[in-house]
C-alpha cells in the first residue's frame, strides 16, 4: 500500500525504517500556545530525526544573554510578550537556515507565528528545493498553560525546561544536561504570560488555516505524560498531516 507521502504524491520519509532514515530533508514545526510543551518534545525529536531545532525565542534570550545589538532591539518585545517585528525574525531565521546543520532539515519550534512568516518561510524552503513537511499543533487548555508557566524553570545555558511537580530535574534545581542553576523566565510572570496567550489566540493561530491549507497539520492532545504527547507526535508524523482542507472534527478554540 502507498504511504501517506507517496499519496500526496511526495517521496516517502522512511520512518517506518527506523525514524532516521530519510529520502529528504525533514522539515517539522511544533505549533501552540505558550506553555504547551514545544520546547519539551523538541528535545526528543532532535535526536530522534537528527536534526537541529530552531526555536526562535531561544535565538532571541540568547542574543540578549550576550548582550548584542539585535539583544537590544528585541529585549522590550520579549518583556512585554509582544511578538518581535517579522523583518528582524526573518532575518535571523534567514541567517540560521544557512548553517550547514540545516541540511538535513529543521525542527521549528515557536516559528513561524505570523502568516507573513509562514508566507516567507515557504518561499525561502522553495527557493531551496524544500517544504514544509509536517505541522504538529499541540493542543493544551489555557488553565493548563498558565499553571506549566507558572512553575517552569529553564537551563539559561541549553533552554531545556523543567517543571517542579510536573517534569522536576533529577538533582534540584540544576540541568540535568549541563549542570547549570536553573532559573525562571522573566516573562513567565502571570500578567505576562497572559499577554503571550492573547497574542498567540489573535496573531498566531491564523497561521494553522494557512498549513491546514497545505494539508500538513496534525492536532496533537497536548495533555498527559510527555511520554504519551511524544509518542502522539511521532505517530502523527509517521501518519501524515489531514488531506488539504479536510473538516476539522472541532473548532480551534476548543483547546487553545
Ligand atoms: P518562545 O520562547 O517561543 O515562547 P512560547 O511560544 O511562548 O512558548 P514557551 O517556550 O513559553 O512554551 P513551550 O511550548 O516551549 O513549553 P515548554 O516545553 O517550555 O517565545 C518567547 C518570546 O519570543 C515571544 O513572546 C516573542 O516575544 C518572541 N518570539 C519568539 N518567536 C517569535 C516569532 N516567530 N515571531 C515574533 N516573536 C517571537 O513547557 C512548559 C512547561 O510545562 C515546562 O515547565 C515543562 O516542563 C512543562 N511540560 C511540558 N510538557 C508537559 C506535559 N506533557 N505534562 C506536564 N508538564 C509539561
Ligand atoms: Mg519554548
Amino acid at each position: 500500500m502507498a504511504s501517506s507521502d507517496e499519496a500526496r504524491g511526495r517521496p516517502r520519509t522512511g520512518l517506518k525504517e527506523g525514524g532516521v532514515k530519510r529520502a529528504h530533508p525533514l522539515h517539522l514545526t511544533l505549533f501552540g500556545p505558550p506553555g504547551s510543551g514545544k520546547g519539551t518534545q523538541a528535545n526528543y525529536l532532535v535526536e530522534h530525526f537528527g536534526i537541529p531545532q530552531v526555536s526562535t525565542g531561544d535565538l532571541f534570550r540568547g542574543e540578549i544573554k550576550t548582550a548584542t545589538e539585535l539583544g537590544q532591539r528585541v529585549k522590550g518585545y520579549l518583556d512585554r510578550g509582544d511578538l518581535v517585528p517579522d523583518e528582524i525574525t526573518l532575518d535571523l531565521v534567514r541567517r540560521r537556515l544557512e548553517q550547514p546543520d540545516c541540511a538535513k532539515g529543521v525542527l521549528f519550534d515557536g516559528f513561524p507565528r505570523t502568516v507573513a512568516q509562514a508566507r516567507e518561510l515557504d518561499r525561502m524552503l522553495r527557493q531551496a528545493g524544500r517544504r514544509m513537511d509536517h505541522v504538529l499543533f499541540v493542543r493544551v487548555p489555557e488553565e493548563t498553560l498558565v499553571s506549566r508557566m507558572a512553575g517552569r524553570l529553564t537551563c539559561p545555558t541549553c533552554s531545556r525546561t523543567y517543571h517542579p511537580e510536573l517534569a522536576p530535574p533529577e538533582n534540584d534545581l540544576v540541568c540535568d544536561n549541563d549542570g547549570t542553576p536553573l532559573v525562571q523566565r522573566e516573562d513567565d510572570r502571570p500578567e505576562t504570560a497572559r499577554r503571550r496567550i492573547k497574542v498567540y489566540m489573535d496573531q498566531t493561530l491564523p497561521v494553522l488555516e494557512h498549513y491546514r491549507g497545505q494539508g500538513v497539520v496534525s492536532d496533537i492532545d497536548g495533555v498527559g505524560t510527555i511520554e504519551e504527547v511524544r509518542d502522539r507526535i511521532l505517530q502523527a508524523i509517521e501518519n501524515g498531516g489531514d488531506p488539504p482542507h479536510a473538516p476539522r472534527g472541532s473548532e480551534e478554540g476548543a483547546r487553545t
